[in-house]
């Protein structure tokens, strides 16, 4: 099925590298959940003798594209990876940055993500973040809780190993019995309860490592790295990952390749 005129003209312009890619996409075989761990952004701000918090600044605008295009191409869940448990080990005044320009995002891009019927989330220990932080969260959680489109994770003091950890916690307190524990019951108390796990993970700035995340929901995934820095990552690579993702065959530990189930609505404008 070809993506609509007005699906193209929403996202490339006529004639652009990006409409070319674009048309290549299969919008019958897209990925559910795509997960980005958003890399380089301290490089980036180096490469200009520019201070890190610089590299986080112009992260932002990669982040909008990001959403943007993945609720107008009609992904069901986007998660980025923004803030882990490991980064409070960072020095303070980069930790206070990242939170100030987190709550900028949040009370700038509500209007976006309203207009685009997204659902906004936070997974990871939110206990852990300022109260300033959370109120806003909370806002944009209220506003978008009724929005039917594209979910939007944002992780934030996440790790893997404490979201399985969590589970554990959530399964022990509901008497859960050994023998007849399964996957499905550990999934059903990941921060992801409910959505598809990723089809797709993508890595910027060329380092090979998962980083605690997702570790449960990213079993099968299809692993897509870029060398592009963070802050240059924009809706040309994101249409290149799912374009390499789209030529991947999928066994699932079988022999016969599986159908890559994506949702054939080419979303909303
Ligand atoms: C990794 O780059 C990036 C982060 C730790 C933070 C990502 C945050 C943003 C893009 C801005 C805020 C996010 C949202 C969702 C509004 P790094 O600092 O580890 O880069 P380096 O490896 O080059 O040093």
């Amino acid at each position: 099925m070809p993506i609509s005129p007005h699906d193209l003209s929403q996202l490339a312009a006529p004639g652009s590298e990006e409409e070319c890619l674009l048309r290549q996409i299969d919008p019958g075989r897209l990925p559910r959940h795509v997960a980005i761990i958003m890399d380089g952004n301290g490089r980036w701000a180096r490469r200009r003798r520019l201070p890190r918090v610089a590299g986080h600044r112009a992260g932002i605008a990669a982040v909008r594209d990001a959403v943007e295009t993945s609720a107008r191409l009609g992904l069901q869940v986007l998660t980025l990876y923004a803030f882990s448990q490991e980064n409070w080990k960072r020095p303070r005044a980069e930790v206070d940055t990242l939170m100030e320009l987190l709550k900028e995002y949040v009370r700038k891009e509500l209007g976006t993500l309203m207009d685009n019927g997204i659902r906004f989330r936070v997974i990871g220990r939110s206990g852990e973040l300022s109260d300033s932080v959370r109120g806003e969260i909370e806002r944009a959680l209220e506003a978008t809780g009724r929005n039917d489109g594209m979910v939007f994770n944002i992780a934030l003091s996440y790790g893997g190993r404490a979201e399985i950890v969590d589970a554990c916690r959530a399964l022990l307190r509901e008497g859960a019995s050994p023998e007849a524990l399964g996957e499905e019951d550990l999934a059903r108390h990941l921060y992801t309860a409910g959505q598809p796990d990723p089809d797709l993970l993508i890595r910027t700035s060329g380092e090979m490592r998962v980083s605690n995340f997702l570790l449960w929901q990213i079993a099968y995934a299809e692993i897509w790295v870029t060398s592009t820095l963070w802050p240059d990552f924009r809706r040309k690579h994101l249409f290149e990952a799912i374009l390499d993702y789209q030529r991947r065959e999928r066994r699932y530990g079988g022999i016969e390749p599986q159908p890559q189930s994506g949702p054939a609505s080419l979303a909303r404008n």
